[in-house]
């Protein structure tokens, strides 16, 4: 075992309890409008612990300094630890190598990243297969790329239900597709996709497969050597990291294989006026300074969250989906968006007669903090006839009283609006 790899180790697992794990996030305990935070937008973006918030703070007040590029002692600290954060998103997603984990700057850069790299090698007629329910980062990409070297765009429908099937997965699939990319976990809805047998089904034609894991990082665990994906990307955010960091894996042969992204230091071996050669991965992605304290960050990250059973986290987590359904089902005019089997961690609803927006800024008068609008998947919502919805949705720090306050607020809302 390398010394980064026997730094990145677990230590002892701890046992979940809500209300220690409450006390690790500093901004739970603050209030809005005088009422207690009550904080169901961690589909937007997760809040910090303490722990990522200290390490943050602790690398600006005293060891920072780029990376890679200096050979005094403080720039070779902060090295040492943007590399060890490398091996942690390793070991956290199962990758075979840190050669396959390139640091980006959010989710939405490593898609881009594939579809400029990656989908440079396509040729016209060649098809990429995307779903009804992906975010604008994963289809604003593959459109870009349709329009500049015409590849065929085809989208796997969604059902009543918010959900994808595997049949009509393998149906959209032909001997021209070249890549499947579908999200994990829809930010929208929360629907579970089944992304193995997608996986399995897309290389059984030959295409490669991407998946949008923004949403899917955060609630389930990821094994990419068992998923057997070529890509997955995700940002730090959502797991409560900072924000500014993001992670593509790509398989090593995969990555070997693409064009560079883009153009700078640190992402060549030598340059002449004539020609230049690219460096070994990940550096070969990694082109000017990377996000270096964010990357730390997102290391203290999933350190914070490896140090529970992540079981504990998905139960109580699908807990508080389950409850918040059943309790929303109770209100009248309560229209649910998004009733698949296998979901995770959101809701999303209309309220009959009351736009989105106006809802949500009631609710915040109660101290809820949900998600109002198109959740940037505005064909989804075509899908549904709706031109928007609120989504709450759960990270691990939330409690069913917190669901109760939702539905309190909610029930004071429809007073108001309806
Ligand atoms: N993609 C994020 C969301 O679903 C921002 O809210």
């Amino acid at each position: 075992m390398s010394a980064l790899a026997h730094d990145a180790e677990k230590s002892e697992t701890r046992v979940f309890d809500l209300d220690l794990v409450r006390r690790d996030f500093p901004i739970l305990s603050r209030t809005v409008h005088n009422k207690p935070l009550t904080y169901l937008d961690s589909a937007a973006s997760a809040q910090k612990p303490q722990a990522v918030i200290d390490v943050i703070r602790y690398q600006y007040e005293h060891e920072y300094a780029n990376v890679h590029r200096g050979a005094y002692s403080l720039s070779e600290a902060l090295t040492s630890k943007y590399e060890l954060a490398r091996e942690k998103v390793r070991q956290f997603i199962n990758a075979t190598t840190d050669r396959e984990v390139v640091f980006t700057k959010g989710a939405t850069e490593a898609i881009n990243l594939v579809s400029a790299t990656f989908g440079r090698t396509l040729e016209a007629g060649d098809e990429v297969v995307i779903t009804g329910l992906e975010h604008h980062s994963n289809i604003i990409p593959w459109q870009l790329l349709r329009d500049q070297c015409g590849i065929v765009l085809k989208v796997v429908p969604v059902s009543d239900e918010g959900d994808v099937s595997l049949n009509d997965v393998a149906a959209a699939l032909s001997k021209k597709t070249k890549l499947v990319a579908v999200a994990h976990i829809s930010n929208a809805l929360g629907t579970l996709l089944p992304i193995k047998e997608i996986t399995a089904a897309a290389h059984a034609i030959g295409a490669k497969v991407l998946i949008d894991g923004c949403q899917g990082i955060a609630h389930e665990p990821v094994d990419v050597q068992d998923l057997d994906c070529d890509f997955y990307a995700f940002s730090g955010h959502k797991l409560y990291g900072p924000n500014g960091i993001g992670v593509l894996y790509g398989k090593e042969d995969m990555l070997n294989a693409m064009p560079p992204y883009q153009g700078g230091g640190e992402m060549i071996s030598n340059v002449t006026f004539e020609r230049s050669e690219w460096a070994e991965l990940p550096a070969k992605f990694e082109a000017g300074t990377p996000p270096i304290v964010p990357a730390v960050g997102l290391g203290a990250a999933i350190e914070y969250i490896s140090g529970f059973d992540r079981t504990d986290i998905a139960a109580h987590e699908n807990d508080l989906l389950v409850y918040a359904t059943e309790q929303l089902q109770t209100l009248n005019s309560i229209r649910l968006i998004g009733t698949a089997e296998k979901k995770a961690a959101a809701v999303s609803f209309v309220l009959e007669g009351a736009h989105p927006h106006d809802l949500a800024t009631i609710l915040d008068r109660s101290g809820v903090c949900v998600r109002a609008g198109h959740h940037c998947a505005q064909p989804l919502m075509d899908r549904f006839g709706v031109t928007a919805t609120v989504r709450a949705s759960f990270g691990m720090y939330n409690t069913r009283e917190e669901v109760d306050v939702l539905i309190d607020a909610l029930g004071h809302a429809r007073e108001i609006l309806c």
